[in-house]
């Protein structure tokens, strides 16, 4: 069935550092997700707070929030077929330890902190995550 979703992605800071941006998205486009929009930022840390608000009752909000605006970010809107979960099974699991080969964070992930990627994890996630960074 025909299901076209949009949902945020971010390459993030320990991705962008080590020049692997390219890669990341090229796993995209080769498993059919469309780049719809894209921008490099980097963003303040309450930003950052705001972004993951739901996770402020956590013991790792404060380091997750400095550590995602630690450094410049890639953030996309991308599109596909049931884009959210088939985003999240590109991803993989959280910790990278734990996610399946052929996955991003398997590929790419040093630790469950940083872990390289964000994706959406709900429509109704992916819809506030996209107007909060592509507002206009
Ligand atoms: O990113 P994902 O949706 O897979 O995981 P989450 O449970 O929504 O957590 C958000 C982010 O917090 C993760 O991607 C990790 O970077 C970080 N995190 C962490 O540092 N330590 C944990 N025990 C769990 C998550
Ligand atoms: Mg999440």
């Amino acid at each position: 069935m025909n299901n076209l979703e949009k949902t945020l992605s971010i390459i993030k800071p320990d991705a962008v550092e080590r020049g692997l941006e390219k890669e990341i998205k090229d796993q995209f486009l080769n498993n059919d997700f469309k780049i719809v929009e894209e921008k490099k930022i980097q963003i303040s840390k309450s930003e950052a707070e705001e972004f993951y608000k739901v996770h402020q009752t956590k013991p790792f909000y404060n380091d997750l929030c400095s550590y995602l605006s630690s450094g410049p970010i890639v953030v996309m809107i991308l599109e596909k077929n049931n884009a959210i979960l088939a985003n999240r099974d590109l991803m993989g699991a959280t910790d990278p330890k734990k996610a399946k080969d052929g996955t991003i964070r398997k590929k790419y992930g040093i630790s469950i902190d940083k872990n390289s990627v964000h994706g959406s994890d709900s429509l109704e996630n992916a819809e506030i995550e996209i107007k909060f960074f592509f507002k206009d």
